[in-house]
């Protein structure tokens, strides 16, 4: 089985290549990616010689490298994860999420119709439903998309292309869409790795406007051994949601974390809310558990120490991120010199 993953050298996508390379012992996985500020080549490092593993650098929005790829190599699969995926830098500037989540897709969605494929899992976000208040139900399959910032309306634009194609060109579409991931070689802009990266360095954590609104997190292999169950068992046309059902407050999760790492809690600092900021997030995975038999593998408080341990243990990983291109994008964002 040959396998066509975008966006493999980000967090998602790496630990999603680590995790099939050993799920399935048959399968040649290929991996393209732009390699923007997002994606690194270090998280791959380990299976850069690997015979299974090709890495292809390039745009998922170019058309003539995507039908050559597709021509060349006859894919069986497709996992389309390349995006720009950080909600702040879409405030900013939405232009490079409309090329990339909506463009990239659209081009990769015409070459799997032109070359036919098994499956295109579409893998798509739980912020598309847009914001729920504190007492809502969670969010369903069939709950309306109501995206609230350009990048989830960027993903929600996606997610109807591909269902689009499925309806209009019979295209074998799936579309995931998952909560808010943590794990190893998340990159430090994101909630979590930037709790953990500041305190380590003993620097004040921004907590946006009251710090009460709710997301809810999956570690991140739970995720990728979801997206696998639905490449090779989802039905095609259908939406599968993905979630642990661990919600938590922002300012309970940045405590739960200060208290691994035996840290104050004076290092909380509340700063200025994000425009257009969703209050809750809360997906209802009951489909995926049922129809393709999906569990979390361990608990929300053991997942979340592995990951303090990663962060403590790959220190030189995050440093280097850090010093980058993100030191340029959080001085613009937090107005600092
Ligand atoms: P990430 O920002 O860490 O990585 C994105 C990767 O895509 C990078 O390697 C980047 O170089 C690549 N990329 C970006 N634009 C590209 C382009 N035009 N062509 C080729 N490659 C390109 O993102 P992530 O957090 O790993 O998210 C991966 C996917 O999962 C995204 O589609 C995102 O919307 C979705 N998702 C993320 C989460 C989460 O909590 N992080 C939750 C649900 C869904
Ligand atoms: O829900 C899935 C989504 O989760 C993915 O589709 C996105 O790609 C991913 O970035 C993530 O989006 P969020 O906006 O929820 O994640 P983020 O890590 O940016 O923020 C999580 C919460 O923490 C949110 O309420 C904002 C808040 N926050 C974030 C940062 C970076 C802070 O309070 N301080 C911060 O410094």
């Amino acid at each position: 089985m040959k396998l066509l993953l975008t966006g493999g050298a980000g967090f998602i996508g790496s630990n999603f290549v680590h995790y099939l390379l050993k799920a399935h012992p048959d399968w040649e996985i290929f991996n393209l990616d732009k390699l923007t500020y997002a994606g690194n080549l270090e998280n791959l490092k380990d299976v850069a010689g690997h015979p299974r593993y090709h890495f292809i650098h390039g745009d998922i929005a170019g058309a003539v490298l995507v039908e050559r790829l597709f021509s060349d190599y006859r894919f069986d699969l497709v996992a389309n994860l390349a995006a720009e995926s950080h909600v702040d830098r879409s405030i900013m500037d939405a232009a490079p999420f409309i090329d990339a989540n909506i463009k990239g897709t659209q081009v990769f969605l015409d070459a799997a119709r032109r070359h036919g494929v098994r499956k295109f899992l579409q893998v798509s976000t739980d912020e598309v439903y847009g914001s729920l208040g504190f007492s809502d139900p969670p969010f369903m399959e069939e709950t309306p998309l109501d995206p609230s910032s350009p990048y989830s309306a960027s993903k929600a634009s996606a997610d109807l292309l591909a269902r689009a194609y499925h309806r209009t060109h019979g295209l074998p579409v799936v579309i995931s869409r998952c909560s808010n991931n943590y794990g190893p070689y998340q990159f430090p802009e994101k909630f979590i790795p930037t709790i953990i990266t500041n305190v380590l360095a003993d620097k004040p954590v921004p907590i946006y406007g009251d710090g009460l609104n709710v997301r809810d997190w999956i570690y991140v292999e739970d995720h990728c051994r979801a997206l696998d169950l639905i490449l090779t068992g989802g039905r095609p046309g259908e939406v599968y949601n993905i979630g642990a059902r661990q919600e938590r407050s922002n300012l309970d999760l940045a405590r739960s974390i200060l208290r691994i790492l035996d840290k104050p809690e004076d290092l909380l600092t509340f700063v200025k809310d994000r425009p257009g900021h969703d209050r809750r997030y809360a997906i209802e995975p009951a489909k995926i558990e049922k129809e393709l038999g999906w569990r979390p593998a361990a608990s929300f408080d053991e997942c979340l120490e592995r990951t303090v341990r990663w962060y403590v243990d790959n220190r030189p990983w995050w440093e280097r991120v850090k010093s980058g291109e993100y030191r340029e994008f959080a001085k613009k964002w937090y107005g600092e010199e």
